[in-house]
């Protein structure tokens, strides 16, 4: 397996989410996401790009998006490396004394896979629940 740096293309990118049963944003939009996204992951093997995950923010804070693992490359740590990954970019990218908070939405009951590699749940003793507004047009 090949993991390359920031050659996510608009092609693999919808061909990843179809193949977990994600929707697709426009066109439009989504070039424009990927154009502004600060880092990206593919795990690539045999030319085929099997695997995605995608860094947004501002170098305080982080959004981690679009980690998918085709099905059939799924359990063999391909997800673990792409998360890996993006959390050293964030570590290089946070000056000394200065810190970077990296926020992510699991799926329902992937929440685990997170957690293994270092993320809490929300909410906790210092944070209120994670919320989200989606605009629809
Ligand atoms: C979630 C996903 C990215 C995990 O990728 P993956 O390559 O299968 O995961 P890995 O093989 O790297 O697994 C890493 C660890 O997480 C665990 N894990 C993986 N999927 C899990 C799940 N659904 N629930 C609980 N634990 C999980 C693995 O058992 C492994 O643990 P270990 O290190 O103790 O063996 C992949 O299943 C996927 O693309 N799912 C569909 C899209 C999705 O839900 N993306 C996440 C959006 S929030």
């Amino acid at each position: 397996m090949e993991y390359k740096e920031n050659e996510l293309c608009y092609e693999d990118y919808c061909k990843l989410r179809e193949s977990v049963g994600w929707l697709l944003f426009s066109k439009e939009q989504t070039q424009k996401a990927l154009t502004n996204s600060l880092y990206t992951v593919i795990a690539v093997k045999d030319s085929q790009t099997v695997g995605m995950g995608r860094l947004i923010g501002d170098g305080m804070y982080y959004t981690i998006v679009d980690i998918v693992v085709q099905p059939d490359y799924q359990k063999q740590g391909i997800g673990n490396r792409i998360i890996s990954m993006i959390l050293e970019f964030v570590d290089k990218e946070t000056p000394i004394g200065g810190r970077s908070s990296i926020q992510l939405i699991a799926e329902k009951g992937k929440e685990l896979f997170y957690e293994k590699i270092g993320f809490k749940l929300i909410p906790h003793e210092f944070c209120g629940s994670g919320m989200r507004k989606v605009i629809r047009k």
